[in-house]
């Protein structure tokens, strides 16, 4: 396949630089309720980059849960291949890509699990049948021989808990939030001349610069 010639003009919008809130957590907000109001399809879908002691980069999509006062926080099952480069390396970057507003974010920082209390508080909210999921999925990222193997232990647990019933919260299951430490706002402008700002913390205070795109 050749895609040379495919390209799209950016010209939604524009990024002024001492037009820029202070926080980044207001500029990101602002931007996740615009892509919201668009009707942009799961805006909170962000790509996960983490990279274990191997060295080597994976990325996958999780679903953004809750934006706290110092950072963003996303749930999944401690015992995967995400939970193990977290294990060995608390350094992580995700991705937002929002195709009709012509925006990327960008957001690293370090990452830890967050409260068991909490995360239980969550999994407790989650439909019954995706708790039973997350039961199912145990060891997330490991081999299984087939799909039966997952449909049968999925009805055997729904035997165990029927609907109605509670579910217990997986000690394996939970959040991790990631503190932002550096986020970068990506407007696609004409011509490739894109505006790209990025706040980062100094001193505990957020000071933005402009980056080449
Ligand atoms: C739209 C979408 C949302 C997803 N949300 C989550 C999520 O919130 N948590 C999660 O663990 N996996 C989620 N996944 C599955 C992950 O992308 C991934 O397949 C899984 O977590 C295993 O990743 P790992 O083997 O790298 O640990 C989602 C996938 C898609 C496409």
């Amino acid at each position: 396949m050749d895609f040379t010639d495919q390209r799209l003009s950016y010209e939604k919008g524009e990024l002024d630089q001492s037009l820029v809130p202070e926080s980044p957590f207001t500029l990101f907000k602002a931007w996740m309720n615009e892509a919201l109001e668009q009707k942009v399809q799961e805006p909170y879908a962000m790509s996960l980059a983490t990279c274990g002691a191997d060295n080597k980069p994976s990325v996958r999509i999780v679903l953004l849960r809750e934006v706290t006062d110092t950072g963003i926080v996303f749930y999944t099952n401690y015992e995967s291949a995400k939970g193990q480069d977290i294990a060995q390396n608390p350094n992580a970057e995700v991705l937002f890509f929002w195709h009709e507003l012509e925006r990327q974010v960008r957001i690293s920082g370090s990452i830890a699990k967050i409260a068991a209390d909490k995360s239980a508080e969550y999994f407790q909210k989650r439909p019954h049948d995706s708790q039973v999921g997350a039961w199912v999925s145990q060891p997330q990222s490991g081999e299984v021989a087939n799909r039966e193997v997952m449909e049968d232990k999925f009805a055997q647990l729904l035997q165990e808990y029927p609907q109605d019933t509670k579910v217990p919260t997986p000690e394996f299951w939970g959040g991790y939030e990631i503190t932002i430490e550096r986020i970068e706002f990506w407007q696609g402008r004409a011509n490739r001349v894109h505006d790209r700002i990025v706040y980062s913390k100094e001193n505990n205070r957020w000071t933005t610069k402009r980056l080449l795109p």
